[in-house]
């Protein structure tokens, strides 16, 4: 196996963007991805493209060829991957495969996802949880993670104000990035007080329907320092599936495919939880931050909330989470957005983070899930100043 590096990244303002069809937004992205590497089209050799559901978001499929045609990319070879909300993830996964087994040295790793346009968000979204035994007896993700939440209260005394601190500290982060589809500040009490979605869920503790891409450029290390760029090496990749439905899991208070999949990683790259200087991680509702964290050994079972509630995950904390604003701000187009926690990734490694960026980091993580943790991927990167 060779190793591995992000030699450039690109990515689209989140949000509604109800004037830039899926194409477009792929396009913006991978475009960006290449110029910000200083590599040609015509050098790269193979494309990873993750996408949730073209059919029922944008009634298209076929989506590889499309995409890479709009974006100039064809002739080449190109793969759509779909692994729910972890479809990011599993692109990156594949296109760091490929590279380190010399098949290929420039490999583009895409996520994109248009959520707005097609059929109702909610019925697209729930096609990722267990259609027999959840979904047609009326259960959507908002209703799987609230049964989490619950499960997660009663176990370990989780309160709503620590689910609420991580819905405020990711709006913070995210009033500092760009491209996040939230840019304000809220507080307890707003999410507190917000509409109810499923208890004990409210609006704030959600994320929003989003469209958007993001791309990475992977190749050689040895590749990599010919072109002269800042060494970001993908040090650990980690992936895991289980059982989608949840009634089917020993214990509702965790997420054993994450803690999985980071297992995998840390011990790839050769280290500890603790040596790792911030994370992006999977918030598609704030509980999902709090177990996240817990399963990648960031804080003990049930300290996850409290840790969040005490400063530990800000910016400025022990134990950074989060920093671009998360999907509960950054926003949440779901086959876009474990690519997009990778851009973030980078873009910290390699000190270009603007506002939000974290002092000096030497190893940041990214960790993305598919449905209510039927899939996940994790993967550590190094940077090399
Ligand atoms: N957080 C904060 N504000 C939100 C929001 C969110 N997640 N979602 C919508 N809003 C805001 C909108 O900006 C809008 O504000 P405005 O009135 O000031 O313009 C208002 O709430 C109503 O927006 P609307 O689009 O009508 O909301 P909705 O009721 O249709 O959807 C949710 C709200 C929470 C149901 C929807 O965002 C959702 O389904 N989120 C979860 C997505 C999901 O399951 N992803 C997969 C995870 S596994």
């Amino acid at each position: 196996m060779r190793d591995v590096a992000v030699v450039g990244v690109g990515m689209t303002k989140f949000g509604e963007l109800w004037e830039t069809p899926l194409r477009d937004l792929f396009a913006e992205a991978a475009l960006a991805c290449l110029k910000d590497a200083g590599v040609e089209r015509g050098e790269v050799q193979s494309a990873y493209i993750g996408c949730m559901s073209g059919g029922l978001f944008v009634g298209q499929e076929h989506l590889a060829s499309i995409l890479c045609d709009y974006a100039g990319l064809n002739p080449m070879a190109a793969t759509r991957v779909e692994s729910a909300c972890a479809s990011g993830g599993a692109a990156f996964r594949a296109a760091w495969l490929e590279v380190a087994s010399g098949a290929s040295d420039f490999v583009l790793a895409g996520g994109v996802e248009k959520m707005n346009d097609g059929a109702d968000a909610t019925y697209c979204l729930a096609t990722a949880a267990d259609q027999e035994y959840e979904v047609y007896h009326g259960v959507t993700f908002p209703g799987l993670y609230a049964m989490i939440a619950n499960a997660h209260m009663h176990k370990y005394g989780t309160t709503p104000q620590q689910l609420a601190a991580v819905a405020v500290k990711n709006h913070h982060n995210g009033t500092m990035n760009p491209h996040a589809q939230f840019s304000m500040e809220i507080n307890i009490e707003t999410v507190l007080k917000a509409v109810r979605v499923a208890e004990p869920l409210g609006l704030f503790d959600c994320s929003p329907v989003t469209d958007g891409a993001a791309a990475l450029l992977l190749c050689p290390v040895e590749v990599a320092k010919e072109l002269g760029k800042p060494l970001v090496k993908i040090l650990g990749a980690g992936a895991a599936t289980d059982t989608i439905a949840l009634h089917d899991r020993a214990d509702l208070a965790a997420i054993p495919v994450v803690g999985r999949a980071a297992q995998r990683a840390y011990e790839m790259a050769g280290v500890k939880p603790k040596d790792v200087d911030f994370c992006e991680v999977h918030d598609c509702f704030t509980i999902a931050e709090i177990v996240c964290t817990e399963e990648l050994g960031l804080f003990e079972r049930g300290r996850g909330g409290p840790a969040a509630a005490e400063g530990l995950t800000a910016l400025d904390g022990k134990r950074p989470v989060n920093p671009s604003g998360g999907l509960k701000s950054k926003g949440h187009p779901v086959g876009a957005t474990g690519c997009a926690q990778l851009v973030e990734v980078y873009q910290q490694l390699t000190g270009r983070a603007g506002k939000r960026q974290i002092k000096s980091p030497r190893l940041g993580l990214a960790q993305n899930m598919g449905g209510s943790g039927g899939s996940a991927t994790v993967h550590i990167l190094e940077v090399n100043r």
